[in-house]
């Protein structure tokens, strides 16, 4: 099979993800807050927009995909760390952190959603937020994930390109699926097979106060509009609860 790098991918993640209303959302929180943390920043567009916004104060960006870092790097003045988040070892540093873009539904196993809910809880000050979002498992995305709905892009060095999914399995609340990039007759230059968690609000709900999260408000979209069985989001601002000293 011809290949499509893996830098090609990270290029082509903006092209297939542009700015929107969701990252607007973002943005508003990051320019309210003093020091902000990018929990999977994929290639780092929000925090280089508010930098670009005048956002005057600690912008910092994690991943652990070294193509999306690199791309994310581009910027010298937004720091930067390889690592994922349930590594990090940040303690009381940043007043708010954020996961976008769904990245949040990437962490799939119960053990890694504990341990990376943990170590951003560890990240923020005491009264810091954690925004993030997740698709409502009850909205069944997936069902639209299938190769009757291709994207036909250009990528940024001029190449046509034709995205397809295909859902592999459903097994309880991870949808496993296959995204193959190929050139625009179909053939094939790049296979790759992700699988995502859609945990429903009872469950964040759960995950989060064992953390040591309070909700402190949830939407259904980026409207702020209230979250409801159909919304096809679940947008969470989650507030550290105070901790002992020490
Ligand atoms: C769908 S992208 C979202 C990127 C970006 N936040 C955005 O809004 O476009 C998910 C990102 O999460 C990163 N990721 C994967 N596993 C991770 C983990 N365990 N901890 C933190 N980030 C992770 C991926 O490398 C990828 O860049």
């Amino acid at each position: 099979m011809p290949t499509y790098s893996d830098d090609e991918a990270a290029a082509l993640y903006e092209v297939l993800n542009p700015w929107g209303p969701g990252d607007d959302f973002y943005l508003a929180l990051v320019m309210d807050a003093t020091s902000v943390l990018d929990v999977g920043c994929g290639t780092g567009a929000l925090l280089r927009r508010a930098r670009q916004a005048g956002h005057a104060g600690r912008l910092c960006e994690l991943d652990p995909d070294p193509a999306m870092l690199a791309a994310a790097r581009r910027r010298g003045d937004v720091e930067w760390v390889a690592g994922t988040a349930a590594s990090m070892a940040f303690d009381r540093e940043f007043d708010l952190a954020v996961m976008t873009g769904h990245a949040f539904q990437v962490l799939v196993g119960d053990e890694e959603l504990r341990a990376s809910l943990t170590a951003i809880r560890r990240a923020l000050a005491d009264g810091g937020r954690f925004g993030f979002e997740t698709r409502n498992p009850l909205a069944r995305a997936w069902e639209r994930w299938n190769p009757g709905n291709a994207t036909d892009v250009v990528d940024p060095s001029g190449r046509p390109v034709r995205i397809t999914h295909e859902v592999e399995s459903v097994v309880g609340d991870v949808v496993t699926f296959i995204e193959t990039t190929s050139d625009p007759d179909g053939a094939p230059l790049r296979v790759d097979r992700a699988s995502l968690r859609f945990l429903d609000v009872e469950a964040l709900a759960g995950l989060l106060a064992a953390a040591g999260f309070e909700v402190e408000a949830r939407y259904g979209g980026w409207s702020r509009e209230p979250a409801d069985p159909a919304s096809p989001e679940i947008v969470t601002l989650a507030r550290g609860a105070a901790r002992p000293p020490g």
